[in-house]
């Protein structure tokens, strides 16, 4: 090399093979919730009725995405810890309702451990039955139809079934742990 340095050999690069676990740990949670905490989402609740009690139930996620057109699906990311996941997987159907940023509180409220969930809030069936939160901006209806473990997390992939706009509105923002709307 023109610098008299010793050029590294492509033993030398880290690549993917020497990645040891001690380094991969090494990245604690706080920092990887404050740099992928950088990433903007909308934040969507993802509603179904509980079989076991006939009842509604829900939790609020930023883990969305669409995925496929053809056939159409989506995917979410849930905890292992989610007491409502089994839940919401029991049900034929779960809604994927896309908050407005009017609807912070209802974030809050399907966040909520242990919560009643619905506690006044007013929604809709969806034509498969799972519910349509008012005030959500569009909501998904879809059918479960892989769960992949990841890590703490399932990415669940949903095929969609019906979908539709709901109320005029914009999302609600997630951004560095905090709410907000689009200024757009
Ligand atoms: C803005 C926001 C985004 C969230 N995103 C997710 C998510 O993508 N996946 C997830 O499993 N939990 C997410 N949560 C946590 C769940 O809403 C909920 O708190 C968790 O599932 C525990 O409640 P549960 O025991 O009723 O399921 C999020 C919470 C908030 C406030």
């Amino acid at each position: 090399m023109a610098d008299g340095g010793t050029a590294a050999t492509a033993s030398d690069a880290p690549g993917r093979g020497d990645r040891t676990e001690a380094s991969v740990t090494a990245i604690d949670q706080a920092r990887f919730r404050a740099i992928l905490g950088r990433f903007a989402t909308g934040v969507v609740a993802i509603t179904g009725v509980d079989p076991a009690t006939d009842r509604p139930t829900g939790l609020a996620a930023n883990a969305f995405t669409s995925v496929s057109l053809d056939p159409p699906l989506v995917a979410f990311c849930v905890a292992h810890t989610s007491s409502t996941w089994p839940k919401l997987r029991a049900a034929p159907t779960v809604c994927v309702n896309i908050l407005s940023d009017r609807q912070e509180h209802v974030c809050r409220q399907l966040a909520a451990r242990g919560a009643d969930k619905f506690d006044g809030l007013t929604w809709d069936g969806a034509p498969g039955g799972s519910p349509v939160i008012d005030g959500a901006i569009a909501w998904i209806e879809c059918a479960v139809e892989q769960e992949h473990v990841a890590g703490d997390h399932v990415i669940v992939v949903a095929r969609v079934l019906e979908l539709d706009r709901h109320h005029d509105g914009t999302p609600l923002i997630f951004y560095r742990g905090g709410y907000g709307g689009f200024a757009g």
